[in-house]
């Protein structure tokens, strides 16, 4: 079973590309949390468990929801991590999470994809994104599906402790003080379609006399910002110019002939 969590599409293609290879079922974790579902997974195959990273390791909603779950079937366990730089020191918190389960570690794999972070500013723009799924992503996933379809061995994760440990306290203080919507703003160009509510994960938006307004359970996944059609959600000022990600479906892809 691939579990996925996404907030603009590169876990959730990610998730879907390897659960075809490997011939497998796929299960949204954004679905169970956006419909309150019990966390009970239950697989004939060994667990994937694909999700982005968020200053340096999968989202805390991830986390809490996957330390709440029960596991049954085979006792093995793959991460899959997307990102936008090549590494982050993620895996001992992934290692104590499967121990925790009393799933067996299988490995780890980052793959890096388009940036949809749009307070860092580079995130691509439709036609580099496309070049970089093509020739980054793509070759990227198909060694993952192997490696997992055959049981491979996995490559450690080569992150220094020094290094995991100031990460670790950056992920502390990003989860306390940025993961929050108080600064979005809302421009008169919203006309009010609903895409942001349907897609927020944890049902954070809600419409209010015709104007989307954000309650406080955001989890910084950035899909409402990404996905309005009109770029008419910002963060302060500071993103109105940069551009918008979303990856496109795993259909779409297999239409353009990239899968
Ligand atoms: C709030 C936030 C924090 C992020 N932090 C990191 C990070 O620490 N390192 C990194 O390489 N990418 C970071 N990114 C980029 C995403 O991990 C990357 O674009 C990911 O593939 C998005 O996956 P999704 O489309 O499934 O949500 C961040 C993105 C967001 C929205
Ligand atoms: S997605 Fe954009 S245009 Fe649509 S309701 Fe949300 S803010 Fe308004
Ligand atoms: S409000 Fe936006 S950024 Fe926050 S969790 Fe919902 S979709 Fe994600």
């Amino acid at each position: 079973m691939v579990l996925y969590f996404s907030g603009t599409g590169n876990s959730k293609f990610a998730a879907e590309f390897i659960a075809d290879e490997i011939n497998d079922q796929c299960v949204s974790l954004n679905y169970v949390l956006k419909h309150n579902e019990p966390p009970e997974f239950a697989s004939r195959k060994p667990f994937v468990i694909c999700a982005p990273i968020h200053a340096g390791r999968f989202p805390a909603v991830v986390m809490k929801l996957l330390s709440k779950a029960t596991f049954s079937g085979p006792r093995k366990v793959y991460f899959v991590a997307t990102l936008s730089s090549k590494t982050c020191s993620v895996a001992a918190s992934l290692k104590e999470l499967a121990k925790n389960k009393h799933l067996e570690f299988g490995g780890l794999f980052f793959v890096t994809m388009p940036n949809n972070y749009v307070l860092g500013g580079n995130v691509p723009d439709h036609h580099e994104a496309e070049y970089q799924v093509k020739y980054v992503v793509v070759p990227r996933l198909l060694e993952v599906a192997y490696v997992i379809k055959n049981d491979d061995i996995m490559p450690e994760d080569n992150a220094n402790p020094v290094v995991s440990a100031v990460s670790g306290s950056v992920n502390v203080m990003f989860n306390k003080f940025t993961v929050t919507s108080e600064r979005f703003v809302v421009s008169d160009d919203c006309y009010v379609c609903g895409k942001c509510v349907e897609a927020c994960p944890v049902n954070n938006i809600i419409i209010i006399n015709g104007d989307p307004i954000f309650r406080k359970r955001c989890v910084n996944c950035y899909a409402c910002i990404n996905r309005c059609p009109r770029k008419a959600i910002n963060i302060g000022k500071r993103t109105e110019n940069v551009n918008r990600y979303v990856c496109l479906e795993y259909k779409e892809w297999k239409a353009k002939g990239i899968v």
